[in-house]
Order: C-alpha cells, then structure tokens, then sequence
C-alpha cells in the first residue's frame, strides 16, 4: 500500500489544452512528477512553459484536461485552491512587497494573528519572525536580518526570499518560471543549492529555464515544450555536449521521434 503511494506521481497533468482565443497554447500535455523529484522544463520562447505551469499552479484554467494530485482529480479555480493542495509558484518577478522585511514577505497572504482586537487582529510578530528565522537556517539562506526590507536585497536574495516564501508552508510542488534568469553565477549557484535544499527537505521541483547547464546540474529528468507539445521527456544523464545537442534538436523540431524514443511514464 505504502509502496504504491510513493510510486504514485505526485503531479499528474493529462491531455492539457489550453486556447487564448485562436491561440493553442498547449495542444494536450501530459506531465507526471515524481516525489524527491526536480523536473526540468524547456522550451524555446511562446512554446508554452509557463501556461502549463500557470494551470498547474491554479492561476489558468485549462481549456481541457485533467490535474491529478498524488491520484485524486483536482479542479483549481485559483492559485489558493492550488496552494490548499500544496502546489506553489515563484514567480518570474518574484512578486515580493518591496515595503516589507523578509519575514513580513515570507508570511504575506497568511500573517499569523496573535489575538482579536474587535475586528483587527493583531500580528504575532515573534512567532513569524522566529519562523522565518529558522527557515532561512534550514535553507542555507544568507540574509542578514528577517527585518531587512527586501527592497534592500540583491537579486538572489530577493530570489531566495521568494523561494522561502514558497517553501513555508510545507509545499510538494515548488514550480520556479525561470529563477536564475537576472541573477549573476555566484547568486545562480545559490539557487540551485537551495533547489537541492529542497528537494533533500522532501519537495518535488519544477523548474523552467532556458539554461541548459542549470538545468543539467539539478534536475532529475527534463521535459521539452515545442508548439505547446511536449516533444521530449527525458532523465537527465550522460555527458553535457551531448545532452545539449539532443535536447536542442527536439527544441528547434529537428527531431520530432520522442513518441518511439522513449514512452511516457
Ligand atoms: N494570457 C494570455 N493571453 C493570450 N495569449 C497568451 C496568454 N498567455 C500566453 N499566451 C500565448 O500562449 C503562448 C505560450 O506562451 P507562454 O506559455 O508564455 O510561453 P513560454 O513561457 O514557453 O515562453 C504564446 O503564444 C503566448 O503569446
Ligand atoms: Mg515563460
């Protein structure tokens, strides 16, 4: 019984579509994520990387298709629904509250009331800080003070800050659209540390990037979109030239043979 359960994908999508008016986005996608598992995905610009995740994650309703968390059929209307089943996104922009410090930032959307005051509740500060306190240690993430106001942050910590908040409340799904994308090689570095972090601490990752060799050092196995079609699923090995090279002709459509190379999962 136990067993089956761990074999069971912790994410399934089937058949995705999704349509914006004439344009076909996705042309049915099928996706499983396995648990302890960091999924690559890539895909050349407009292929639909970040609509399937958008679905995923609840922020887009697919036009068809099922979502499946760890075997039960779910229907997301909003991202909160999919935050209830413990799928969370990072966002490209990291969409973090400038005005605030970290722990503020880290417990946004979900403060944590120490009493009711009439209709105001009033924060319990000392609880939030001390928890963001110790996820920031958990993670191995350096930032000076939780009281810092993240508009005083670098790229990579605000990046970090943003994954943290993500990682709070005992997420399955981390989905990251492009974390290493504005950050400099030593602030790359940290993330993909903190991926591994994650995925250590029990948390499956999706990570979509358009760095090969970032992807080649933390994910398990890659997926690649091209035209809103997967045309590649794939575990991540061997050597990187020739990695590269096989996963930019499924990218550019020089080779179209996934079905009969290698069945889905
Ligand atoms: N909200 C939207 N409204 C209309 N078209 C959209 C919307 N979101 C994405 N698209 C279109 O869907 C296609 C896939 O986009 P996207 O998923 O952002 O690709 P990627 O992340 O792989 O670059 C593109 O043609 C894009 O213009
Ligand atoms: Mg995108």
């Amino acid at each position: 019984m136990e067993r089956s359960a761990e074999r069971t994908p912790v994410v399934e999508l089937r058949d995705i579509k999704k349509y914006f008016g004439a344009v076909r986005a996705l042309r049915g996608v099928d996706l499983a994520l396995n648990r302890h598992e960091v999924l690559g995905l890539m895909g050349d610009n407009a292929a639909g990387k970040s609509t399937l995740m958008k679905v995923l994650s609840g922020a887009y309703i697919p036009s068809e298709g099922g979502i499946f968390i760890e075997g039960q059929e779910v229907h997301f209307a909003s991202p909160m629904d999919a935050r209830r089943m413990g799928i969370e996104m990072v966002y490209q922009d990291y969409a973090l509250a400038n005005n605030l410090d970290v722990a503020g930032n880290v417990f946004m959307g979900r403060e944590v009331v120490r009493f009711k005051l009439g209709p105001f509740g009033v924060m319990d500060y000392p609880h939030m800080e001390k928890e963001t306190k110790n996820l920031i240690n958990r993670l191995k993430i350096d930032i000076p003070s939780v009281r810092q106001k993240v508009e005083r942050l670098s790229g990579g910590q605000r990046q970090a800050v943003a994954i943290a908040r993500a990682t709070a409340f005992d997420a399955k799904v981390i989905i990251m659209d492009e974390p290493t994308a504005a950050l400099s090689v030593a602030a790359i570095d940290k993330v993909l540390d903190l991926i591994n972090q994650l995925r250590e601490h029990g948390s499956s990752v999706i990570i979509i990037s358009h760095r090969l060799e970032d992807i080649f050092r933390v994910a398990d196995r890659m997926i690649v979109l091209r035209q809103g079609r997967k045309v590649c699923d794939t575990p991540v090995s061997g050597d990187i030239q020739d990695f590269r090279e096989r996963v930019v002709a499924y990218m550019i459509g020089a080779r179209n043979d996934f079905a009969e190379a290698s069945p889905v999962l």
